[in-house]
């Protein structure tokens, strides 16, 4: 490698709880850390961030684990967690992975308290928990009420700009990944375009933080920033990608009326407000969830919304409502115990004291994703991946509410110690200079693509929607710019829907997030579906294999 050339111990995408949960322990056990940032620079004050981390609003699932000083509730086990993150992932979720990323989530929320994230506390001193969908006892830790991402992007964000150990983070705002650079199989480096130039950083290890794809949908609980950015890069690397069909919906998306469908991010109305007593009602009073699921309004998420979207079809109105009259009552105000969504509702010119909350399903969470093992290990070499973008196994086909802060803090450690073993490894001559690998993508006009996916792809979706929306983004002209943000986006967006629609279509079986209108049965056996990126075509992969040869050339 030439002495001009960029060159870090360790390249991170994405400045979440997963990317800066790494960056930091990575920085702290000596690496030289680059980190990559798509948003500004991290001020706590913006009013809009960047970051799905930072709108998280329900909190982290996370099991005491047998500690006195803070037992949580007696029943809770990592072996009840477990049974029920299995049960909400409908079959697919993985419990060789999902085990040891839930038995180390206490250790990773301590290591995160010491860097300066505070949770709410009981009045002698322990962690309130809450409760979500699919959850059977209180386990969820939350921070400022239901500002709990918010409360973590401060820590982690406050603690990379003034690291207490001396440890340097160099974080490139503004900057976009547009591809990983591969030689010999192995990823050696990111290409990134800031300020209109486009550069190239070299490491030894890669890790893909960049979340998830809500915008591949008109209307979403994301932020600006959730682009599909990490698929994209992931798949044109050769890495697999599995279970892209599961997207998950939120059932409580702040419903606008017919005049305020306003393309882009909507209030997200927490689980936790059902945790804490909200109930949901249709237009004519009627429990929504009476009768679908033992667990009522705190069924797993999937068949909530599943219900929210049948009550709409039945009555005909475009949603349905979350009556927190209750919550009220309980907890002595929902204003001070759901402060953010109050704010939201308020924003958006709702009535908070209506009691009376008008809410449909909106895309939150992408459960498939770039297929890695328990520590982000992804089949090729070199490239790791955590967090929204990634698919170790925990979420199946549905994930469990507030596993995805776990997930990020768990894996974003353990990638972190992947690449500080890493650290050493030589990169071979030749690759500085190659900042342009020269492709030019396909790319959808976005008003067009989040139409197409929120007709054909969303919550109930049937063969002739799937055909239709494929033939729309197979007709995706090629295009090589303007180069900038927003084109290195549509190119992302663009290629993750294609992925999404292979596996929606591949899928001919209702399960989890996936609902298939002409095929509501469930097939006996749980498969997941893998793709690739051969050419310009998606074709089927190998889930485990591609991911184990990975792993073995990683070690
Ligand atoms: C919520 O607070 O309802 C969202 C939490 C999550 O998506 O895990």
């Amino acid at each position: 490698m030439t002495d001009s050339a960029d060159r870090a111990d360790f390249v991170v995408v994405g400045a979440g709880i997963a990317g800066l949960t790494a960056a930091i322990r990575a920085a702290e056990a000596g690496c030289r850390v680059v980190v990559l940032n798509k948003g500004p620079s991290w001020c706590a004050d913006r009013a809009e961030q960047s970051t799905s981390t930072f709108y998280a609003q329900g909190g982290v699932a996370v099991v005491t684990g047998g500690d006195p000083a803070d037992p949580g509730d007696p029943a809770d086990s990592v072996d009840l967690h477990l049974s029920d993150t299995l049960a909400a992932g409908a079959g697919l979720a993985d419990a060789a992975s999902a085990r040891p990323i839930l038995a180390d989530g206490y250790d990773a929320v301590w290591g995160l308290m010491a860097w300066g994230a505070e949770f709410d506390r009981t009045a002698d001193g322990l962690l309130s928990r809450t409760r979500e969908g699919g959850h059977s006892v209180r386990r969820i830790i939350h921070a400022g009420g239901d500002a709990t991402g918010a409360a973590i992007q401060r820590a982690l964000g406050a603690r990379v700009t003034r690291p207490a150990d001396g440890s340097q983070i160099d974080v490139r705002d503004e900057a976009i990944a547009t591809g990983v650079v591969v030689a010999d199989g192995r990823a050696v480096g990111v290409r990134y375009l800031r300020g209109g130039v486009e550069h190239a950083v070299y490491a030894p290890t890669i890790l893909l933080a960049t979340g998830g794809a809500g915008h591949l949908y008109a209307a979403t609980t994301n932020p600006a920033g959730a682009t599909a950015d990490g698929i994209a890069l992931a798949l044109r690397a050769g890495a697999h990608v599995a279970d892209l069909e599961f997207i998950q919906f939120h059932p409580t998306m702040l419903y606008l009326g017919p005049g305020g469908a306003a393309r882009g991010r909507r209030t997200l109305i927490s689980e936790a407000v059902r945790g804490e007593g909200g109930r949901l009602v249709d237009v004519d009073g009627r429990s929504v969830t009476d009768g679908v699921h033992p667990l009522g309004d705190l069924a797993p998420r999937d068949v909530v919304a599943n219900a929210v979207r049948a009550a709409i079809v039945r009555t005909g109105h475009p949603c349905v409502y979350l009556d927190v009259t209750a919550v009220r009552g309980a907890t002595g105000g929902f204003e001070s115990r759901f402060p953010t969504v109050t704010a939201g509702l308020v924003a958006s010119g709702v009535d908070p004291s209506s009691g009376r909350i008008p809410v449909v399903p909106g895309a939150h969470y992408l459960c498939g994703g770039v297929v890695t093992d328990a520590s982000g290990a992804t089949g090729v070499p070199g490239l790791l991946a955590a967090g929204e973008v990634a698919r170790t196994g925990l979420h199946g086909g549905n994930r469990l509410a507030s596993n995805s802060l776990l997930e990020g803090l768990v894996v974003g450690r353990r990638a972190a110690a992947l690449a500080v073993s890493r650290r050493d490894l030589p990169i071979s001559d030749g690759y500085a200079g190659a900042v342009s690998d020269g492709s030019v993508p396909r790319v959808l006009d976005r008003t067009v693509l989040q139409d197409t996916m929120t007709t054909h792809v969303a919550l109930g979706r049937d063969a002739a929607g799937l055909g239709a929306a494929a033939g729309i983004l197979d007709g995706a002209p090629r295009s090589a710019g303007p180069l900038g943000i927003r084109h290195v986006e549509d190119a992302a967006l663009t290629l993750t829907a294609r992925a999404v629609i292979a596996a929606a279509a591949a899928r001919t079986e209702t399960r989890g997030s996936h609902v298939r209108l002409d095929h509501p049965g469930t097939a006996p056996d749980a498969v997941s579906h893998a793709f690739r990126l051969d050419g310009d075509e998606l074709v089927p992969a190998d889930l485990v294999p591609g991911a184990v040869a990975g792993l073995v050339a990683h070690r």
